[in-house]
């Protein structure tokens, strides 16, 4: 796909990895809408910086545990902003270390509807927009652990898996004309609340021995946008970590 000029969509796009894709895209050439639920300055921000890259950008606030009506919301302005979207990165999650003894009912609905029923109802959304002869690409952040078992992180776990399953079954239902696919980040970015030292332990048990950075996501997310052969794949992007016992 040749990038200039075409409208991406990114959920959670404010800070961390939302945001190192959301300029890595505009300084591709892509116009870019972003998506925020409480990082409003920081959302503000990061439209700025994609401004001064020549690019246009706006910002959309949405509660995404109110999936069915936030991917509505979310589709809605930017179409109505910029005409059309091509792209759609579903990449804001939770992330709670919930084992099954300790995990509510709000935790199990929390990931699961954040996680996986958002961007299933971004991607019905995002798709009831495309018109005959219209190209687009999905891309879902999911994580090297939804492709294995593990203790601990349950829901989570569960709901990164089942976006793996719709990254699969959306590639079959949406092509030719939509391409979907996934990336699993490995350790990229300390959880919120820890530091740097939650990586560097995380280090010793990774094969190539260090984290990864944004910009490694980035990177794997430009090479699927490219990629014009490529549907349905899972691209681990962590060090080897999926093969570490
Ligand atoms: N960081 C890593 O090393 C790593 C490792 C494996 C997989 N991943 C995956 O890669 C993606 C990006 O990772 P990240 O660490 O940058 O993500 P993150 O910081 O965990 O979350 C990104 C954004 O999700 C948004 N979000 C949370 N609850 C929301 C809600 N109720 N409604 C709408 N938005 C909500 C937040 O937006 P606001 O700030 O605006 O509230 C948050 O900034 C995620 O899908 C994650 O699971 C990351």
């Amino acid at each position: 796909m040749n990038l200039e000029g075409k409208v991406a969509v990114i959920t959670g796009a404010a800070v961390r990895i939302g945001r190192s894709l959301a300029l890595a895209l505009a300084e591709a050439g892509v116009d870019i809408c972003i998506h925020y639920h409480s990082s409003k300055q920081e959302a503000e921000q990061t439209c700025a910086e994609i401004r001064q890259r020549g690019r246009k950008a706006i910002a959309v606030s949405a509660d995404l545990s109110d999936s069915c009506n936030a991917a509505a919301l979310i589709i809605n302005a930017v179409v109505a902003e910029f005409g059309r979207v091509d792209i759609l990165i579903n990449s804001a999650s939770v992330f709670e270390n919930k084992s099954l003894l300790i995990s509510t009912e709000f935790d199990w609905d929390s990931h699961l509807d954040i996680n996986l029923k958002a961007p299933y109802f971004l991607s019905q959304q995002f798709a009831k927009t495309f018109h005959p002869g219209q190209t687009g690409q999905i891309i879902n952040l999911v994580d090297w652990r939804a492709l294995r078992a593990g203790a601990g992180h349950l829901p989570y776990r569960i709901s990164k898996a089942g976006l793996v399953t719709l990254t699969e079954c959306l590639a079959l239902e949406l092509a030719p004309e939509i391409r979907v696919n996934a990336i699993a980040p490995g350790a990229i970015l300390p959880p919120p609340g820890q530091d740097a030292k939650y990586l560097d332990k995380r280090a010793a048990q990774i094969p190539l021995k260090r984290a990864g950075s944004p910009q490694d996501i980035c990177d794997a997310v430009l090479y699927l946008l490219h990629a014009d052969f490529v549907t349905g794949e899972v691209l681990n992007v962590s060090g080897g970590e999926q093969f570490s016992s």
